[in-house]
């Protein structure tokens, strides 16, 4: 994907911030929107949301038209609240709020499936184009800088080693007083990074010109630090 501007001034006070399952996006990227006033966005959500309408009226994670019709009358809404760490996102589907069902392991496992489907993406991209629509955002996802908003200010491919990733989803899991065996977490989030890597629409890739930021041996305190900075300095320079 060419880049549709070249020079910092005219690009959109955005950051991005694309990985493989784990890599720590999630909590950088609240932290980033609270400390910097940016609109949060989970672009991971939207993609479940669609997935939860599909296996709630029995439709296939694969059966492309039926998924689009039904979404196309459907209303998904994200409503970001950087106070409140506990309802950060609140996720609604016409009116319901999914934010915890859309968690389900029914739908991890579905989910790879649905975002597969081009014209799922292209509805997708759209609806996440309209969610930041002020143009000052967090993005966080698998294409959000390649294809979502490639004239961000700032984009970042967050990753870290496989054990590291899976000890952080270990500790999210016990926190939220669940136990799942590392290996069972391991093969979910290895296969899902293999499908989303590997398939022939936005797959998961580093953006152009995106900052890479191994994080295995960072705290996520330094991860927000550095990402903060980076963006502050093109702030900087933009003005
Ligand atoms: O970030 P997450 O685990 O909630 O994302 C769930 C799935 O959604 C992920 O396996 C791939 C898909 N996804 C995507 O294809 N593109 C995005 N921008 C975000 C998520």
């Amino acid at each position: 994907m060419h880049e549709s501007v070249k020079n910092d001034k005219d690009k959109l006070d955005i950051i991005t911030i694309d990985g493989p399952a784990g890599s720590g996006k999630s909590t950088v990227a609240k932290m980033l929107s609270r400390e910097l006033d940016l609109k949060y966005i989970d672009t991971g959500a939207t993609y479940r949301t669609l997935t939860l309408l599909a296996l709630q009226n029995n439709i296939k994670p694969n059966d492309e038209p039926s998924i689009l019709k039904l979404a196309k009358k459907s209303k998904i809404e994200l409503e970001s609240n950087p106070k409140d760490e506990s309802q950060y996102t609140t996720v609604r589907l016409n009116g319901r709020d999914v934010t915890d069902d859309i968690r389900s392991s029914k739908v991890g496992a579905a989910v790879s499936i649905v975002s597969k489907l081009s014209g799922i993406r292209k509805y997708l991209v759209t609806l996440q184009r309209e969610l930041a629509d002020s143009g000052k955002a967090v993005l966080e996802g698998r294409d959000t800088g390649s294809v979502v908003f490639p004239n961000a200010l700032l984009k970042i491919y967050l990753t870290a080693g496989i054990e590291q990733r899976v000890r952080r989803r270990e500790l999210q899991n016990v926190q939220k007083g669940q136990k799942i065996d590392a290996k069972e977490i391991e093969t979910e989030i290895s296969t899902r990074d293999s499908i989303d890597s590997s398939r022939s629409d936005s797959p998961l890739t580093v953006p152009q010109n995106a900052v890479v930021i191994d994080n295995t041996n960072l705290t996520i305190l330094e991860t927000f630090e550095k990402i903060r900075d980076l963006y502050n300095e093109r702030i900087h320079s933009k003005n």
